[in-house]
C-alpha cells in the first residue's frame, strides 16, 4: 500500500466517535473533511457532510457524536448507520452519507478512494483552501 495514502494506525480510530481527516478531490477542488469510524471488522470512511444541508459538517469540529452504531448529525439530530451511511431518522431520512473508500492493512488505515488525494489528519485549516475570499482586509 502507498505510504502517501496512510491515514492513521487502526488503533487510533476511536470506538465511540470518529477521526477527522482531510482529502482533496483529484479534479482540484478545495479540500474536504472526511471521518473514519470504527466497525467490528474494520473502518468506514464518510465525507463529513450531512445530507440534510450538504455544506454543513456532521460534527461541531471535534468529530461526530455516536449513539450505539449510529452517527448523529450535531445540527438537527439525524442518525446515520455507521456501516452503511443510511439515514434512519431525521430530516434527511432515507439518504446516504457519501462514501470515502478506505481499507485496513497491517494495522494501518489507507485511503483507497481514487477520487481523492490525502492531505492529512485533523480539520481543514485556512491554509488548505485555494479559493480566495471575496472579502479583503
Ligand atoms: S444539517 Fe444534519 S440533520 Fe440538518
Amino acid at each position: 500500500m502507498d505510504a502517501d495514502r496512510r491515514i492513521v494506525a487502526r488503533s487510533e480510530v476511536p470506538s465511540d466517535g470518529s477521526l477527522i481527516f482531510r482529502i482533496r478531490p483529484k479534479d482540484g477542488d478545495d479540500p474536504e473533511e472526511a471521518i473514519l469510524v470504527a466497525l467490528d471488522d474494520g473502518v468506514a470512511g464518510w465525507l463529513n457532510a450531512c445530507q440534510h444541508f450538504r455544506h454543513i459538517p456532521l460534527d461541531k469540529g471535534s468529530g461526530v457524536e455516536m449513539r450505539d452504531d449510529e452517527i448523529i448529525c450535531a445540527n438537527h439530530g439525524a442518525y446515520f448507520e455507521v456501516d452503511t451511511g443510511y439515514c434512519t431518522f431525521g430530516p434527511c431520512k432515507g439518504a446516504y452519507l457519501e462514501t470515502v473508500e478506505v481499507s485496513v492493512e497491517d494495522g494501518s488505515v489507507y485511503l483507497t478512494d481514487d477520487d481523492y488525494e490525502l492531505l492529512g489528519t485533523g480539520q481543514i485549516e485556512d491554509d488548505d483552501l485555494t479559493s480566495e475570499s471575496n472579502v479583503k482586509f
